[in-house]
């Protein structure tokens, strides 16, 4: 079974869980990380500019890339990018030449997306490239990096990026498809909140409908999927529920 799911007493447990897990699993060499948005990796992020485990890896040796992006400038405050450069790039001062920002504030989101096509081809020895990797959130619909329940992107099988519409303000997203999220050798999904409680009940056990419930494409990774949720999220998730009074 390469799919596990850990359940936390709160976010913050699960933060420093998530941390550890990713510091042990860091190899002397070279590592290529996808980053989600969100506000749930926050924690996660910050944690790992900070000591114990800062130290506990080799920060030099790590590429950084993104799931997904808003189509908002790199200084807004949703952007993606903005959160992980004021959470872990900054604090940690990584190199800017291992810094691989998706440039959805780009007009012409398509090119962009090709663009980013074009960078990890230049990034990854495989296509579609295999992130060591990849850092997910789900939303209370089931969706994860920015593949939203009904979207074309999630029959993709040839496009590694595409252009993307959020049913959510800011609209315009690039993201990761399918075909790369089920590649990655290591996936971590953070789950946190009563309100995702039904969504990841539904991605874990669910019936099989990924255009219904888009984190179903996790039960088709390659590589290990580690769920990690905090009590309330894992709520409906069977042999999780509360005890009945
Ligand atoms: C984004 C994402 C998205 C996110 C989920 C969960 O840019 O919004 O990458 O997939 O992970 O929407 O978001 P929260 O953690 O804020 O609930």
């Amino acid at each position: 079974m390469n799919t596990e799911l850990f359940t936390f007493g709160d976010p913050g447990e699960m933060a420093r869980r998530a941390a550890e897990v990713i510091v042990a699993a860091a190899p002397p060499g070279s590592w290529r990380i996808a980053l989600s948005g969100g506000t749930t990796p926050r924690p996660l992020y910050s944690l790992l500019a900070q000591e114990p485990y800062r130290s506990a890896m080799d920060w030099s040796r790590v590429d950084l890339f993104w799931v997904d992006e808003r189509a908002v400038p790199p200084d807004h405050p949703d952007s993606n990018f903005r959160a992980a450069r004021e959470l872990l790039i900054d604090p940690l001062g990584l190199p800017q030449d291992r810094i691989h920002r998706m440039p959805a504030d780009c007009p012409d989101l398509d090119a962009a997306a090709r663009a980013y096509e074009s960078e990890l081809a230049r990034a990854f020895e495989t296509s579609p490239p295999s992130f060591d990797l990849v850092v997910l959130g789900i939303g209370a619909d089931g969706h994860i990096a920015s593949l939203f329940p009904g979207s074309e992107t999630l029959n993709e099988t040839r496009r590694g990026v595409v252009a993307a519409e959020a049913p959510v303000e800011p609209r315009g997203r690039l993201t990761l498809t399918p075909p790369v999220l089920r590649r990655a050798v290591r996936i971590l999904v953070l789950v946190s909140g009563a309100a995702k409680a039904e969504a990841l009940a539904r991605a874990l056990e669910g019936p099989f409908e990924p255009d219904r419930c888009p984190a179903q494409i996790l039960r088709e990774a390659q590589g290990r999927v580690i769920w990690m949720a905090d009590a309330a999220a894992a709520s409906r998730v069977r042999g999780n529920e509360p005890p009945k009074r």
